[in-house]
């Protein structure tokens, strides 16, 4: 069988754009197959990794490797899509010293953007919706904007781009979306953050790395630092503001969820982990490339081979979460695998549980009485690499 019929027998990953449940071959694959063969939107084969304990242990296998993706030789994932410029950036940051800094700046222990910054962005936003009528979308109105402010004030860009910054979630875009639009807009998004790094605000993560870069001994030329600069200010926006999506939605269809989260605030933790772990967020998979033959599960993996790892496949696992289904913020669960594992596992992912926690207190707190309207019905925006509704309409 040629190479182009092998693929167009195989199921064409991904399976499904939303992000309130599973897709059904996702489902078939974790009992049936969890390591199956699909095709990419750029038309390679690759291995689907779908089992809980596959997925975790292929996550932290050294022989998987990430920076190979950054090869064009090799299968990818998209084809339209710019190398994953997060492969580079933090060996880039590794090599001129300032990759512990960067990690200390994405923790709890940063100090450019406060939660009570993160609480007063979110009531500002909350304001504004609330002073425009009775009803609002969740996406625009919050979430997004949201993300976009508080990354922001995170890496020290102004204030006044983060309306721009917001409307980047389009370029997040997989397949034919990306192949239409990225190849003229993310040069030009590089450009324009180009001109932001020219005045940065006083203090944020930017700031600090360049000047640091300034006495390095093995500095960052400056079209580096942009790429740094561009792959933070993505991964600011895009997960958050889509997980937040999710996090509103679940809210908002389920009131006395949330009236159970308004009477004892302290579970807001738990609901937060737990949405990590039910909601599907990836429009692609985590990739990798196999550095040597190696086996997952029953499957023989050649070098040179695409391995694809669901973490929202592996995180609705039946054998690891009894109905995985079910949102249910009282389950004791094993840990979900939404922020990865291993050496790659993302420096954020304890802020933006607290941020999120913040955001969300505040907004059970401004809209007593939120509730999902019924029109239009939540759709999902199809080819993007994380999953968000188009909208999330809701009254109060
Ligand atoms: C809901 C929010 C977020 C989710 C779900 C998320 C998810 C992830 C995942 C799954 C990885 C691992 C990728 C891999 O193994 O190839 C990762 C890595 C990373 N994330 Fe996040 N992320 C979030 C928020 C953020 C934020 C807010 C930032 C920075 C402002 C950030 C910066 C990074 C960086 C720099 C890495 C690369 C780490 C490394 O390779 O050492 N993430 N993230």
């Amino acid at each position: 069988m040629s190479d182009a019929e092998l693929t167009a027998t195989l199921p064409h990953y991904p399976f499904s754009f939303r992000g309130d449940a599973l897709a059904p071959a996702l489902k078939q694959f974790l009992v049936h197959e969890p390591v199956t063969r699909v095709v990419t939107n750029a038309g390679h084969p690759g291995w689907l990794v779908t089992g809980y304990e596959l997925a975790r242990d292929a996550l932290k296998d050294p022989r998987l490797s990430r920076s190979a993706l950054s090869d064009p030789e090799m299968p990818q994932e998209d084809s339209g899509a710019p190398p994953l410029a997060v492969v580079g950036t933090m060996i880039m940051l590794r090599r001129a010293g300032l990759r512990e800094e960067a990690v200390k700046g994405m923790s709890p222990r940063q100090q450019y953007v406060p939660l009570s910054r993160v609480r007063a962005i979110a009531e500002e936003l909350l304001d504004e919706m609330t002073g425009r009528g009775t009803s609002g979308d969740l996406v625009e109105d919050f979430a997004l904007p949201w993300a976009a402010r508080v990354t922001c004030e995170l890496l020290g860009l102004r204030p006044a781009v983060a309306s721009e910054v917001s409307a980047w979630f389009g370029l997040m875009a997989t397949g034919p979306i990306a192949d239409r639009r990225l190849p003229t807009e993310w040069p030009a998004s590089l450009d324009r953050l180009a001109t932001w790094m020219d005045d940065l605000a006083e203090t944020g993560l930017l700031p600090r790395l360049m000047q640091l870069n300034d006495v390095s001994p093995h500095p960052l030329p400056p079209v580096d630092m942009l790429e740094v600069a561009h792959m933070l200010t993505f991964s600011g926006l895009g997960n958050p503001a889509a997980f937040l999506a999710a996090c509103v939605l679940a809210l908002a269809r389920d009131p006395k969820l949330a009236n159970r989260l308004r009477e004892q605030p302290d579970l807001m933790p738990l609901m937060v982990k737990e949405v990590y772990r039910w909601a599907p967020l990836l429009g692609d998979s985590i990739t990798r490339i196999a550095m040597e033959d190696l086996v997952i599960g029953d499957v023989h993996v050649h070098a040179g081979e695409l391995v694809m790892i669901s973490t929202d496949a592996a995180n609705h696992d039946p054998a690891v979460f009894a109905e995985p289904e079910r949102l249910d913020i009282d389950r004791d669960a094993a840990p979900h695998l939404r922020f990865g594992h291993g050496r790659h596992y993302c420096p954020a992912a304890a802020l933006n549980q607290l941020q999120t926690e913040a955001a969300l207190d505040v907004l059970l707190a401004r809209l007593p009485n939120l509730r999902l309207a019924a029109e239009p019905p939540v759709t999902w925006r199809d080819h993007h690499s994380v999953l968000m509704p188009v909208e999330v309409p809701v009254h109060w």
